[in-house]
């Protein structure tokens, strides 16, 4: 029996990213590879790149600098190390990764990684392979489609790939690029795939895409489904009690997915919802086909659905043109909605996008500043948000055993890590944890009672409003 060949992937970037990592792991296992955590003495080391923010590609061609040295290294004790680019930075540069790094053999963008096992082989017989097209003929054929034996659960908590690309288009985005046309899976393979990980132990699912409130799926009805829909689907699958999902797009939160919030008490009331500026005039120049007041109105509807809920976002400062009265707008919003927590960034031209055409560049000093304001005013919703757990019982979903001996971590509905002292028997439960501490982002608390330490089944209790407030 040939010994296996070891394969390390570094993936930087989005979740769609780290759930296409484990899509790799899972179409190379058949080929003899297995997952390493040291390069040194990888067979097989993959780049999974992100290109959405700041000189990507160079910090992929200084990656693969270092990683030219530990080939070297590795020939020189007489074994053959492959190198491989995924992700979007493979899709948007390939040729150019061939032309400029010899060390390379595969550069393989999104849609290709089905044939991963293929473009090696053609690496080992013609020297170096590329593939980064849109494939035309199978419009499914680039979505998550591991081999039935291929999807092994991986804890409590898995991501599912329900729709990939998008067609919204703003202007410093390179994803309608990198990942094209929107396109969504079919309700079936979704189920399928649900249900095998829920058969392995998996408890709470998060519905990925990169644009996952745009999903219009083709359901077993033969009409198109949204995502409201195939959540209320998703939720009657025995074994999970979590539902997720991200990104979404303001745009396109419709009736169904306000109603699914309602009615689905395993759809937990935290939601992603970037909004990137509160300046209707930003908004327009970013081409996001929303104003701060339908922005607002949504977050109503949410919250009239579901008390409980809370959101994040995502913002960037500096965008071309940002005056610092739009940045004071984007403050101002920020005041009002409360968020538990955000994401926020300063504004970096991707090449080919068209604010990369923009004049009125913001200088980097005050991009800076205003990173550092809006940070500060997030920092304080989310320590607030935080602190309002404290002395309350929330549901947490237990997940592994902790670093401390003895500590087992889960996650509260808004994803907060809580940690309490417990047997590993509650890993996959959802049991009622009493706060006491906050510890940096992390709760520290006690198992309500003794009777659901023991396993007995745990109710929902959603959080009440005055709990979760920030102060908006
Ligand atoms: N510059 C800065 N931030 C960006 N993002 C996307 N493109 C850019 C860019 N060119 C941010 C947006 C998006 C998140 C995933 O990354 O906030 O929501
Ligand atoms: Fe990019 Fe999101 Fe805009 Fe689509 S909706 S172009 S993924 S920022």
């Amino acid at each position: 029996m040939t010994p296996p060949r070891k394969l390390h992937i570094k993936s930087y970037g989005c979740q769609m990213n780290a759930y296409d990592a484990q899509r790799m792991v899972d179409t190379l296992a058949p080929e003899g590879f297995v997952e390493t955590a040291s390069v040194d003495d990888a067979d097989l080391v993959i780049l999974n790149t992100c290109h959405i923010r700041e000189k990507a590609s160079e910090k992929v061609y200084s990656e693969l600098g270092r990683l030219r040295a530990v080939k070297d290294e590795a020939a020189r004790k007489g074994r053959h190390m492959n190198i491989a680019v995924a992700g979007c930075v493979a899709q948007a540069e390939g040729s150019e990764i061939i032309r400029r790094a010899p060390v390379v053999d595969v550069v393989v963008g999104p849609q290709s990684y089905h044939h991963l096992p293929q473009l090696l082989a053609r690496a080992k017989s013609h020297g170096r392979a590329l593939e980064t097209e849109f494939p035309v003929e199978d419009k499914f054929g680039f979505l998550p489609a591991p081999r039935p034996d291929a999807i092994r659960a991986r804890g409590i908590s898995s991501f599912v790939t329900v729709q990939e690309g998008c067609d919204k288009f703003c202007t410093f985005c390179v994803v309608p690029y990198t990942r094209g046309a929107e396109v969504s899976r079919p309700v079936a393979k979704i189920v399928d795939d649900v249900r095998r990980l829920a058969d392995n132990g998996v408890r709470e699912i998060t519905l990925i895409g990169q644009n996952v409130n745009a999903y219009h799926g083709e359901g077993p009805d033969g009409r198109t489904w949204s995502l409201g829909t195939l959540l209320r689907r998703v939720a009657e699958i025995p074994g999970i009690v979590r539902l997720r999902y991200s990104t979404s797009h303001p745009r396109d939160v419709d009736e169904t997915l306000i109603d699914a919030h309602r009615d689905l008490p395993a759809l937990m009331p935290f939601v992603h919802l970037p909004v990137q500026s509160g300046s209707d005039r930003i908004l327009a120049a970013m081409n996001r086909k929303h104003t701060v007041s339908n922005y607002r109105r949504v977050i109503d509807r949410f919250r009239a659905a579901r008390q409980d809920i809370a959101f994040s976002s995502d913002f960037i400062v500096g965008f071309p043109g940002e005056a610092e009265e739009d940045f004071l707008a984007t403050l101002a919003l920020i005041s009002q909605i409360g968020y538990a927590g955000a994401y926020s960034f300063k504004y970096s031209p991707r090449p080919g996008t068209p604010a990369a055409d923009m004049q009125e560049m913001v200088s980097a000093a005050e991009m800076d500043e205003r990173l550092v304001r809006l940070q500060e005013l997030i920092d304080s919703q989310q320590s607030a948000f935080n602190a309002a757990a404290i002395g309350n019982t929330v549901d947490v979903l237990f997940e592994r055993a902790a670093r401390n001996p003895g500590q087992i971590v889960g996650r509260t509905a808004y994803l907060q890590p809580a940690h309490v002292m417990a047997s590993p028997d509650i890993i996959g439960q959802v049991l009622p944890v009493t706060i006491a501490s906050l510890e940096r982002y992390s709760l520290l608390g006690e198992l309500a009672t003794s009777a659901q330490a023991q396993g007995a089944p745990a109710t929902f209790s959603p959080m009440t409003t005055s709990q979760m407030t920030t102060g908006a």
